[in-house]
């Protein structure tokens, strides 16, 4: 299965991506995990991407494709892989078919801002392995620290309210329109991302065909 994850910032595509990379057995790339962990690291691409991320803009589409690019020659994708934030421009999109990079399925999961905004407001990460809580739907075994690993959960630096503002414009202008991009080419597939994680989810299964 070699699938795109697409909706706006707090959809759930994290969450979602999770439980498939279980059920399929292959790699979640998530370009926003990689450049996380480049900037904690200090990296040259971290450095650049560090104030575009911040303030919620979208980091320059050469960098992006220059870390997809890389990822994709690691072995573990030779099976399939799931895209979580990539592509998020038209210029992304078309490096991908240019490269022949194989899509089967770009699912869209459709929330209101409302709701992105109260899911945003509610979530806290593991710095360390990147797990992923919220303070409503899915909060920890213990209040503040991860359960997978132990160390003290933190907000995004762009879960601020500001900021996810600007993340949600930048979205319905320069992401949204690869709905019609992909649906051209007979692959989009949408699911209602605003019921419940455990609901959520099992649409998602049942629109991929996955029992
Ligand atoms: P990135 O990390 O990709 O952020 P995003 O797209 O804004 O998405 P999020 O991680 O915020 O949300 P999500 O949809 O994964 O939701 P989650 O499952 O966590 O990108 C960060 C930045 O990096 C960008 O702003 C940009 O600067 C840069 N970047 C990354 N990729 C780029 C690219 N390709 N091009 C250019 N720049 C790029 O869920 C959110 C919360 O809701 C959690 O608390 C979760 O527990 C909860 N939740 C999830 N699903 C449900 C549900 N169904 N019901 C109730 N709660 C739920």
């Amino acid at each position: 299965m070699r699938l795109i994850l697409l909706g706006p910032p707090g959809a759930g595509k994290g969450t979602q991506a999770e439980v498939l990379v279980k059920k399929l057995g292959v790699p979640q790339i998530s370009t926003g995990d990689i450049l996380r962990e480049a900037v904690k690291m200090g990296t040259p691409v971290g450095l650049k991407a560090k104030a575009y991320m911040d303030a919620g803009d979208l980091v320059p589409d050469d960098v992006i494709i220059g870390i997809v690019k890389e990822r994709l020659e690691r072995q573990d994708c030779q099976a399939g892989y799931i895209f979580d934030g990539m592509p998020r421009t038209l210029v992304q999109a078309k490096a991908l078919d240019e490269q022949q990079v194989a899509v089967d399925v770009v699912l869209s999961l459709e929330v209101a801002d409302e709701v992105i905004i109260s899911r945003l407001g509610g979530r806290r990460s593991c710095p360390d392995c990147g797990a992923v809580y919220h303070i409503v739907t899915k909060s920890p075994a213990v209040d503040g620290i991860c359960d997978v690993c132990g160390k003290d959960l933190i907000i995004r630096v762009d879960d601020n309210t500001e900021t996810i503002k600007n993340r949600l414009q930048t979205y319905y202008e320069q992401t949204e329109p690869l709905k019609e991009y992909y649906k051209a080419q007979g692959k989009l597939k949408t699911v209602d991302g605003s019921l419940e994680i455990t609901e959520s989810v099992a649409e998602t299964l049942r629109v991929l065909g996955i029992v």
